[in-house]
């Protein structure tokens, strides 16, 4: 009944762990989840106000395939103030979540049997995407968690269309050198390859000094990236779905083209409350950032003796590297599924991730929950 392509790919590890969770709730067990890839603070007033008067203003309608112009116009004002690039907002494209707009890039640009370059650990659906687009996801390790560019420029084809770049990363919280991203995007143009840069966690970055776009680079490379941003994380909106991209004119054309028959429009009062979002992003911003980056420090330092741990530049994930426990544990799901059974702390492994040996912690949760999990985690691994 169901279709090869169905059948060809995963359903995502990080969504199904919730159900379980749910349940050993109602079970009555006490679960600290730290495997929730969302900010665990509500979203913000003004946002769900602005959302409530769009839909009292009756903006509860079909919109624009490509999104309703007041909010395209202030990401690509937001985006040239990041970047010092100007683009028109005909260049934005805004979809149901950054899931979706990946979803569609792969669906318009590659041919069956075109392979993407993927560096490990990756974020759990870029090769289904991939896969479900027809094409063939080639996977490159990074042992030391940065981008890996000698080996992705021995890995390309003839086949070879897209490398993906995801910084800061999902699961280790790596923000990759500005050094490497620039030797990556020379090599797009040298092999004539696209890059599609997922940027979800571009404001969650602990470190000034270590912000990068691939659209400060010069026009070739700016031509070949394909930015893919959200709301989600940086404005504690996932259930709002937005997500968007932007591109060359020309993709964003075709990309509208497919969306049309997809999902049409997202929600139409939601991007009235994105364009709040955006209008209050000083105010919303820098707390939630403040709050994380003292979350990431409290588990650094809660790791000590118990983990080791690279520091996570950006994102709100710790990936510890756990084979020194692995006489006890065959693998790192076994050793998050005894966590989560005999401490009731949720992490996931990093197999999920395409990176054995390591478990993935967000840091979403209250100080003292993270102090609790910490502390539970020691009393059964030493
Ligand atoms: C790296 C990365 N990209 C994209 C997404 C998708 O986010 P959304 O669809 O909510 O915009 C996520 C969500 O966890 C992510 O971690």
């Amino acid at each position: 009944m169901i279709s090869d392509r169905i059948l060809g790919v995963e359903g995502s590890k990080s969504v199904g762990l919730a159900s379980v969770l749910m349940k050993l709730r109602k079970e009555g067990r006490d679960i600290i989840a730290l495997n929730v890839g969302e900010p665990d603070r509500p979203t913000p007033d003004v946002v769900k106000e602005a959302t409530a008067k769009a839909m009292r203003d009756n903006h509860t309608r079909y919109s624009l395939v490509e999104g309703i112009p007041e909010l395209r116009e202030k990401i690509a004002q937001r985006f040239e103030r990041q970047t010092g690039r100007s683009i028109s907002p005909s260049q934005v494209l805004v979809s149901n979540g950054s899931k979706q707009t990946l979803y569609n890039i792969f669906q318009a640009m590659l041919n069956p049997g075109d392979e993407v370059i993927i560096p490990r650990p990756y974020w759990v659906s870029f090769p289904e995407a991939v896969k479900l687009a027809g094409g063939v996801p080639v996977f490159i390790d990074a042992p030391d968690l940065q981008l890996p560019v000698n080996a992705i420029e021995a890995a390309i084809t003839k086949k070879t269309k897209l490398i993906i770049v995801n910084s800061p990363n999902n699961p280790s919280g790596v923000v990759y050198k500005k050094s490497d991203m620039k030797k990556l995007a020379a090599l797009a143009v040298k092999h004539n390859l696209h890059i599609v840069s997922d940027e979800a966690y571009e404001a969650l970055i602990y470190d000034e000094a270590e912000k990068f776009s691939f659209a400060e680079m010069d026009d070739e490379v700016f031509k070949r990236t394909i930015h893919v941003q959200s709301f989600s994380k940086t404005f504690m909106m996932t259930g709002f779905r937005i997500g968007f991209m932007i591109a060359d004119q020309t993709l964003v054309s075709a990309i509208n083209k497919l969306q049309s028959h997809l999902t049409g429009n997202n929600c139409t009062f939601a991007q009235y409350g994105a364009v709040a979002a955006l209008e209050n992003e000083t105010s919303i911003v820098p707390p939630m950032v403040e709050l994380m980056r003292s979350r990431r420090d409290l588990c650094l330092e809660l790791s000590k003796g118990l983990f080791e741990v690279e520091t996570p530049g950006g994102a709100f994930y710790l990936f510890p590297k756990v084979t020194n426990y692995f006489e006890r544990f065959k693998d790192s799901a076994e050793m998050a599924t005894f966590l989560l059974e005999k401490t009731g702390v949720a992490g996931l492994g990093g197999s999920a991730f395409g990176m054995e040996g390591h478990l993935r912690f967000a840091f979403t949760a209250s100080e003292t929950d993270l102090r609790e999990a910490f502390r539970r985690m020691r009393e059964v691994l030493l």
